[in-house]
């Protein structure tokens, strides 16, 4: 059969930001469904940029033809992973085997920090194939195409469906959460105060290293943990209080749910059957420090952990000096080799090309 798409070539980038999740999902099950709602702030300068270039085949192959470049290299890893993420989804896509493919993807944040990219390339790859889908079929409503990127990106890494908005995003079915879905994440930011717009995360980097245990295998866990139900329920009412604070200003009730969540997902891993520890003595101290530092000088600065050792540090704008002078002065000793990366709430993905 000759191509349908005959002679059609084209290029499209798009930039996605990371997110950090202030109610956690950690458990699974199905094609990468999560067990319990969650809520994560939109990141906005660790992000990923990626472009695809698409040439309509002229043989009748029906395979996944891909170069895959990262950071201008060829990356035989990642790679491969593209490549069966890319024939997982062309029941989505229909369109996937009949194009060459060339996808090239560069992060902002360095590899060696530890800081999983995983959310901002799904969702950048997403955004680029939704919009190639986009333009050869005549396109989507907006909140179409952003849902089905985030239907797309979740396919590939659970989290990253919460990337392609704005500020604030919901993933997972939630009784009081309106159009809320375990398909795809949502944009939640409407109801959110303002402070929590330009919210800063100081992402401090303990440890680079690769972790013991991956997030997989992790969610896995889960399924024989004898906690496992409790903390869905206990998930649930949380995003239920936070949403409320969320709406109120009300930061000691964000940071004091914010911060039992982090210890939570910890909490979990040392009780698995295999049981670990993602934490490292320094992720310690600096949670020590945080908490002495907030009740001595009345700061509203929380943390949260993803999954590993690095601590994220929350607080307001306007509280950036002090949080910043006490950070330089108190907890970058704490760091591999005093790293640490300043983020904070940002608008989105964006299209490049
Ligand atoms: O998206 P995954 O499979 O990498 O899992 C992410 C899990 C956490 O980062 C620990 C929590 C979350 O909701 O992002």
């Amino acid at each position: 059969m000759s191509n349908p798409f005959k002679n059609i070539q084209g290029e499209i980038a798009w930039k996605a930001p990371s997110n950090i999740a202030l109610v956690k999902y950690w458990g699974k099950y199905g094609n990468q469904l999560p067990r319990n709602a969650s809520i994560s702030f939109t990141l906005n300068n660790a992000f990923t940029e990626t472009s695809v270039k698409y040439v309509a085949k002229t043989d009748g192959s029906k395979n996944i033809d891909l170069k895959f470049l990262f950071e201008g290299q060829e990356n035989p890893k990642f790679a491969e992973k593209i490549q069966k993420f890319l024939e997982s989804i062309i029941p989505h896509f229909p369109f996937l085997p009949h194009f060459s493919l060339e996808i090239n993807s560069s992060n902002s944040f360095p590899h060696s920090t530890g800081i999983a990219s995983s959310a901002s390339s799904m969702a950048a790859l997403a955004l680029c194939l939704t919009d190639i889908e986009n333009t050869l079929d005549g396109g989507l409503f907006p909140s179409a195409f952003f849902e089905k990127a985030s239907m797309i990106a979740r396919l590939g890494s659970g989290s990253a469906c919460r990337s392609v908005f704005p500020y604030l995003s919901v993933w997972g079915k939630h009784a009081n959460i309106a159009f809320s879905s375990n398909e795809h994440g949502i944009p939640f930011h409407d109801t959110v105060h303002p402070v929590f717009k330009t919210f800063k995360d100081a992402i401090l980097i303990v440890s680079s290293d690769e972790k013991s245990v991956s997030s997989r295998a992790g969610h896995a866990l889960m399924d024989g943990n004898p906690f496992s139900e409790s903390r869905y329920q206990q998930a649930e009412t949380h995003l239920t209080d936070l949403v409320g604070y969320l709406k109120d200003g009300n930061l000691d009730k964000f940071g004091e749910i914010v911060e039992n969540e982090a210890l939570t997902l910890h909490a979990l891993m040392m009780c698995s059957t295999p049981s670990y520890m993602l934490m490292l003595p320094n992720t310690l101290k600096i949670i020590d420090l945080i908490k002495n530092y907030r009740s001595e000088k009345g700061v509203p600065l929380y943390f949260t952990l993803d999954a590993g050792p690095n601590v994220h540090l929350l607080y307001p704008e306007g509280n950036a000096a002090e949080v910043e002078t006490f950070i330089r002065e108190s907890l970058l000793l704490y760091c591999e080799q005093g790293k640490v990366i300043y983020d904070q709430v940002g608008k989105g993905p964006g299209k490049i090309k």
